[in-house]
């Protein structure tokens, strides 16, 4: 042990979970607010490109390491219809959007989100309607994203100016479908007879696509593992994925709690995991199923009175929380979780990407900028290459009112064996220094590059644009004389991130 309050975490550079699928570092992007208007798009805005979208949104993008874009919902997709969207913009209707209450202009739509996507080297996740549409609407879109030509739909894409196929390779089977407040809601029985029906159809058109089907809204759902079990079940043989959606917030001032919020998630992905093996062992089928969390963040939920209670407005609900370095830590030590599971979550988007609950922000006209919880995000995409690790953890208990008592310090890895770069993720969930000693004895020629943090100091994105080093802090570690161990004291409520340098491939 480090002291007396220390924590051990003990890494095998031979122990792997499993490869960091770089689809762990997506995001989200939905009609809904500003995330998209005034979001990524404003062609009025100075750094507009020529179709209209925010060059200075794009930069932050970029830096952000984002990998792929789940479009254009969450619960905006189940009322959709993608028709409205293509074409002459001139042309496009206007239509009354029922998840947000808002006027949809149709402005951005699929080949616009394409081209974004394309431009930034970000792999697109497009979600079809499977509330308020079907089957049909489902199999044209795909058509119109990946047949070449000699179809109606194709030839559509074609003469709206995409000449070649889009040939999106990754489709989400509706959105939340198990919630009361999703727009064509229905139970898991139906859901999955639905899905399954989807599934065949789209693949029909292009055999290639892998799919994922709506899980749990949240593990707090009361169908919650009734409803993952019915849908594998029946709907199983057809997909590749099942959702997972979850956000965290601090409630009451229970800030031990909230800083505990990467305990929930690991017990909501055990459970998915637990129920998708369940089900492929009773069913006796070897067909892989993994997890797509593709909906997670903080998001101050219960501050947001309910799209019922939102008059009706072109911009819809502004959901734009102001995060703090404490929301930061939070995000860090969640990607930690993900990193951890990293054998069986393989996509994950952080929820949303601009100005909706979202690490980067925009004034109309004005500048963007990053919030707190825009770093976490960006250390680990920068940084977690190759397989992630086994972490062995020994650390003293902290008590929770949510969760009993959680480990102070959580830990995740991740060891690229080509180059040699290895990533240590901490957090220090203590309210007070927590020394950790990390053993690291068969790994070759440990050199540690960097080591910073970011604390839970509550301080928010008050300078609108602040350089990195604001908000990490650079810190000491020791690494002893045989390079078998390291020593750190981790400052209270905080999350560091260790850049090493170890023996790469021969
Ligand atoms: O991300 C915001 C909303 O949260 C999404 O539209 C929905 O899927 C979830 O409930």
């Amino acid at each position: 042990m480090a002291d007396d309050y220390g924590a051990v975490v003990a890494l095998d550079v031979e122990h792997h979970r499993g490869v960091v699928d770089q689809r762990l570092f997506g995001s989200f992007v939905e009609h809904m607010g500003r995330g998209v208007y005034t979001g990524i798009f404003e062609p009025t805005h100075p750094t507009a490109d020529e179709l209209g979208f925010r060059g200075d949104v794009a930069g932050l993008v970029r830096e952000l390491g984002v990998t792929l874009a789940r479009y254009p919902g969450g619960n905006f997709v189940s009322g959709y219809d993608w028709t409205d969207g293509i074409g002459p913009r001139e042309q496009r209707p206007r239509r009354l959007d029922l998840a947000w209450r808002s006027i949809e202009t149709n402005e951005v739509g699929t080949d616009e989100f394409m081209s974004w996507a394309r431009s930034l080297g970000i792999e697109p996740m497009l979600a079809v309607n499977l509330g308020t549409a079907g089957v049909r609407e489902a199999a044209a879109l795909i058509e119109y994203c990946n047949i070449a030509e000699g179809t109606e739909w194709s030839d559509r894409r074609r003469r709206n100016g995409a000449v070649k196929p889009y040939e999106v390779g990754l489709w989400c089977l509706g959105n939340e479908m198990d919630g009361p407040w999703q727009t064509g809601h229905m139970s898991a029985e139906r859901y999955a007879a639905v899905a399954a029906e989807a599934a065949k159809a789209m693949r029909l058109v292009d055999p290639g696509i892998q799919l994922v089907a709506c899980g749990s809204s949240s593990h707090e759902m009361p169908t919650f593992g009734y409803w993952e079990s019915t849908v594998l079940e029946h709907a199983g043989e057809y997909v590749d994925y099942i959702s997972m959606h979850a956000y965290y917030e601090e409630f009451d001032g229970d800030r031990d709690s909230f800083l505990a919020s990467a305990v929930s998630m690991d017990s909501f992905i055990d459970g998915v995991i637990a129920t998708i093996d369940a089900v492929a062992a009773r069913r006796r089928t070897k067909r892989r199923i993994d997890i797509s969390f593709d909906e997670w963040n903080v998001w101050y939920l219960s501050r947001y009175p309910g799209s019922h209670n939102l008059p009706i407005d072109v911009a819809g609900p502004r959901i734009e929380d102001v995060y703090s370095t404490v929301d930061a830590v939070v995000v860090g030590d969640l990607l930690s979780s993900l990193l951890n599971h990293a054998d069986r979550v393989k996509i994950a988007c952080l929820a949303q990407l601009v100005n909706v609950i979202a690490p980067i922000m925009t004034e109309p006209g004005g500048p963007a900028w990053r919030q707190p919880t825009f770093y976490p995000f960006a250390a680990v995409t920068a940084n977690a290459r190759g397989h992630s690790l086994v972490t062995r953890v020994v650390a003293p208990e902290l008590g929770t009112r949510r969760y009993g008592d959680v480990p102070v310090v959580a830990a995740a890895a991740t060891h690229d064996a080509r180059t040699g770069d290895t990533a240590v993720f901490l957090t220090n969930r203590a309210a007070r220094h927590t020394g950790v000693e990390l053993r690291h004895a068969n790994f070759e020629g440990w050199t540690v590059r960097s080591a910073e943090y970011i604390a839970a100091d509550g301080r928010g994105p008050r300078d609108r644009l602040p350089a990195a080093d604001v908000w990490f802090t650079p810190l000491a570690t020791d690494t002893s004389a045989d390079g078998r161990t390291t020593q750190i004291m981790l400052p209270p409520h905080s999350w560091t991130v260790l850049s090493v340098s170890t023996g790469g491939a021969a």
